[in-house]
């Protein structure tokens, strides 16, 4: 069946627009009529047809006002104009500033459908041609966005994605700081059933609590200072979208309550209301953090972890996927784009030799601020060592078993090695150090003292001795 078109007319004279609506109906399209420019615009902005037919000249919102109408409601909305002699030079401007065409008046019956047929036939190239072009860009979002890695850790974790993407399920993205959380966030959500659809982050750890509330759940006006009037919360203006809360474990005791609770229910109580409103957002969490060890603690509720920790998905650091960091300098490379002139970027081997030794303890985002601080002061179109922040070029060459170990070291050498190997390439940072080896800084420190680990920037070995 052939789709019906809709044709909206307007003119002030009621019997023009009777007989063009008998003639384009008859014609099998479907017509509505307006009498002035104002009701015009406004079924216009309510419903764009796919043709707009009118009279220049009308008491109030002329024709000319209708084009601007149709043009502001859709770009490729076709519009004709009907024209007596006296306005012919205002049609001929209006042509160039985009109407489909102008009708002298008077015109035959022929003249009007052959022009409507040929305005809805290219209104209709057009919108496929549009619809063509949107699919397109989609596609490259998406393969753009892809998360660079092909290590088989990497790919572990994509395969996941993919699997846990088209679901509703929650997912809790954990892993170090800079490994790429929030664009596998964002990867989950155009993997998603919802990737067409808006993707909000909020940084739970960057706000104070009365703050972040009203920003997750909304409020009403009046329920604090500063209330002046009601406001949706994300939970429910990311409606049909995707929620991501970043720095999850930041949140309060109260907070998490209300989390769990807008999870379960499907629904919040902004602050300040009596009455839920529901929801319908998929919610994605991080966290640096070691959730688990936070519940065991206490200061992270287990109901919520949960809840929140249908799917877990644990970016491995950088330092674990090596083979990733030649692809990713590309990926970064290409995306800082040319220098000075039309040169690519390059790395030379030597400095690449140092970028894939490197431990690399601020993972993806410390590569990344590296090339691109290296990329400015580098003074060609290529990287050379030097370019390189001195705490990368000097960092010691990773070894984890000593020059002189013995050939079957027992655990307690094994281990006093990698400590000291950690904390050398930390630059003496415990901190970071317990970190990396996935420990409480407070057992580093027993550790240490046990060991009687050497601390401090390019620290040695350790003292022989324990
Ligand atoms: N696999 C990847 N492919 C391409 N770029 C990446 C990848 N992983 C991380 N990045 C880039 O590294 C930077 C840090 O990533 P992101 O912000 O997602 O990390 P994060 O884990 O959320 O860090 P934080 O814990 O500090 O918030 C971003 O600029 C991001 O574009
Ligand atoms: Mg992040």
């Amino acid at each position: 069946m052939k789709p019906t078109h809709k044709i909206l007319l307007v003119d002030d004279e009621t019997g023009i627009l009777d007989t063009l609506r008998i003639l384009l109906t008859g014609e099998g399209y479907e017509v509505a009529t307006a009498t002035g420019g104002e009701e015009a615009c406004r079924l216009l902005s309510e419903a764009p047809p796919d043709l707009v037919l009118t009279d220049i000249r009308m008491p109030g919102k002329t024709g000319i006002d209708v084009l601007r109408c149709a043009r502001a409601a859709d770009e490729a909305l076709p519009v004709v104009l009907m024209t007596a002699q006296a306005s012919l030079q205002t049609a001929v401007r209006a042509v160039n500033e985009g109407a489909y065409y102008y009708l002298q008046k008077p015109f035959s019956n022929d003249e009007v459908l052959a022009i409507c047929k040929r305005a809805v036939e290219a209104r209709v190239l057009t919108n496929e041609n549009h619809e063509l072009k949107r699919e397109i860009k989609r596609r490259d979002q998406r393969s753009s966005r892809e998360p660079v890695g092909r290590s088989s850790s990497f790919r572990r974790v994509v395969e996941l994605a993919r699997t846990v993407a088209p679901t509703e399920s929650t997912v809790l993205i954990s892993g170090e700081s800079g490994t790429g959380k929030e664009v596998m966030a964002r990867f989950l959500h155009e993997l998603s059933e919802r990737g067409d659809r808006d993707f909000f982050s909020i940084n739970c750890g960057a706000l104070p609590e009365t703050l972040l509330e009203s920003e997750l759940f909304g409020h009403v006006e009046g329920s604090f200072t500063g209330a002046v009037k009601d406001k949706d919360g994300l939970l429910v203006a990311a409606g049909g979208g995707t929620l991501f809360l970043d720095e999850i474990g930041e949140t309060s005791p109260a907070t998490q309550v209300k989390l769990l609770r807008a999870i379960q229910e499907r629904e919040v109580i902004p602050v300040g209301a009596t009455r839920p409103v529901s929801i319908d957002v998929r919610i994605l969490a991080a966290t640096n953090r070691d959730l688990e060890e936070e519940v065991r603690r206490g200061s992270f509720r287990s109901d919520l972890f949960y809840r929140l920790n249908v799917f877990q998905i644990e970016m491995p650091p950088l330092r674990d996927r090596k083979t990733d960091i030649p692809l990713l300098i590309d990926h970064f490379l290409r995306r800082l784009g040319v220098h000075g002139e039309s040169h690519p970027l390059e790395v030379h081997e030597d400095a690449l030799q140092v970028l894939i030794e490197y431990a690399w303890p601020g993972n993806v985002r410390e590569l990344e601020n590296a090339l691109e601080r290296a990329a400015i002061v580098s003074l060609d179109s290529s990287i050379a060592v030097e370019d390189l922040p001195a705490r990368i070029r000097e960092a010691p060459t990773p070894r984890i078993v000593c020059d002189a170990a013995p050939a079957n070291p027992p655990m307690e050498v094994v281990e006093r090695a990698y400590i000291q190997w950690v904390l050398n390439a930390e630059g003496g940072n415990k901190t970071r150090a317990a970190d990396v080896l996935g420990i409480d800084p407070s057992t580093l420190y027993r550790k240490i003292n046990r060991y009687g680990l050497a601390v401090g920037a390019g620290a040695g070995e350790g003292k022989t001795d324990g």
